[in-house]
């Protein structure tokens, strides 16, 4: 087991190890006052592993309870989120007991904001089932649900007591999921850390999850140090993330996230190159590299569909928005441009 510790707001652990499921319950109980524990799951995933995180958590005396979610992105909304608070009223949850989000990056997300704002803050523990929540939402407590309008438009910064992750429970995910993930992944390395990158040419992620993850989680402890309220540096964990929301936005959420921000990272390579802020070979390993990873590289969507669905993107203020530009493998910066040089951005990044 690997433990990397997080030192934001508030201090905790992130562990990553196979097996770790079984010791929910110990954990749990090291890091919070709970009596009662409600375990919360997409109707997936709760089939999977709700029982076995039930027994832990009950195997340790805690009042053991779940909660189910229907799955998906279109849940990830205030509806969802305003039973799970009814529910969590009835059964007299406490301000000192503790919520497990157990699953992606969705459960993650709307178990966190559920606990930010339950009788204005409760203990949350984070436990992802994707390769996605594993390397990226359920560490640095951003949480959030959707609008009809847009994603993550409500939120919260909320950190979570604890992040267990068991790399084992990702071997049920389905494939396209798995892939998501990876598109999170090569993003560390091409914002970050060119020796990643390699590491990620040489030998995958399959085989070596585990080292994958800590390193992800590593260079997110060290982002979120520096930048827990995203005024700055955090900033550059969105590569990819504009351009990819639009492109999600304009699929209704066809297009998964992951599968977006691999779109949304070729897109401002390329655009990179083209404004001869980043060399053509990194462009070329890019794509190389998210093509080998069964992630696509480029989109129908046209520039004035994609322009109009950036509208609600929360790096946007005023008539400026924030965009990470790639400057070669494992290197990026932040620029804020006003909208009609991002408009030409998409122009530069093949968009017709
Ligand atoms: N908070 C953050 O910092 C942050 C960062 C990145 C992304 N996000 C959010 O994360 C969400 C995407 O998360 P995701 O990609 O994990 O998607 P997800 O939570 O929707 O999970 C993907 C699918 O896989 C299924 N699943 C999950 N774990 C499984 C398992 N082990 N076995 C079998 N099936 C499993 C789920 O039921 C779901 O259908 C988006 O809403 C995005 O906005 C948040």
């Amino acid at each position: 087991m690997t433990t990397v510790h997080v030192s934001a707001s508030r201090e905790y652990d992130v562990l990553i190890g196979r097996g770790l499921l079984d010791r929910l319950g110990e954990v749990v109980k090291s890091c919070t006052k709970a009596q009662t524990a409600v375990v919360i799951a997409g109707d997936r995933v709760f089939p999977l592993y709700g029982a076995r995180a039930m027994v832990s958590l009950e195997a340790v005396g805690l009042r053991t309870l779940s909660y189910v979610i229907p799955h998906g992105e279109q849940h990830k909304t205030l509806e969802t989120y305003g039973a799970l608070l009814r529910f969590l009223s009835e059964k007299r949850l406490t301000r000192t007991d503790v919520l497990i989000a157990l699953g992606g990056g969705v459960t993650g997300d709307l178990t966190g904001f559920a606990a930010a704002t339950y009788q204005r803050g409760i203990d949350f523990v984070q436990v992802p089932t994707t390769l996605l929540a594993a390397v990226d939402s359920s560490v640095g407590g951003k949480t959030a649900v959707d609008l009809p309008t847009g994603k993550n438009q409500v939120g919260a910064f909320w950190q979570p007591a604890a992040v267990l992750c068991d790399p084992e429970l990702m071997k049920t995910l389905p494939e396209d999921e798995f892939r998501c993930g990876t598109a999170e992944v090569v993003k560390y390395g091409m914002l970050g850390s060119a020796a990643f990158f390699e590491s990620l040419e040489q030998h995958g992620v399959k085989d070596r999850l585990e080292d994958v993850i800590r390193t992800c989680v590593e260079m997110k402890r060290d982002i979120v140090g520096e930048d827990e309220y995203d005024r700055g540096r955090r900033q550059v964990l969105n590569l990819g993330h504009s351009f990819g929301h639009a492109v999600e936005a304009c699929s209704r959420f066809t297009i998964l996230h992951g599968q977006a921000v691999a779109i949304g990272m070729a897109l401002i390579t390329r655009a990179a190159v083209k404004r001869g802020d980043c060399p053509q070979d990194a462009l070329d390993r890019l794509l190389a590299l998210l093509e080998r990873f069964g992630l696509p590289t480029g989109t129908d969507y046209g520039a004035d569909e994609l322009f109009a669905a950036l509208g609600t993107d929360k790096k946007r203020s005023g008539s400026t928005m924030h965009l990470v530009i790639p400057e070669d493998i494992g290197r990026c910066r932040i620029e804020a441009m006003l909208l009609p040089a991002v408009r030409e951005l998409l122009r530069l990044g093949g968009v017709k």
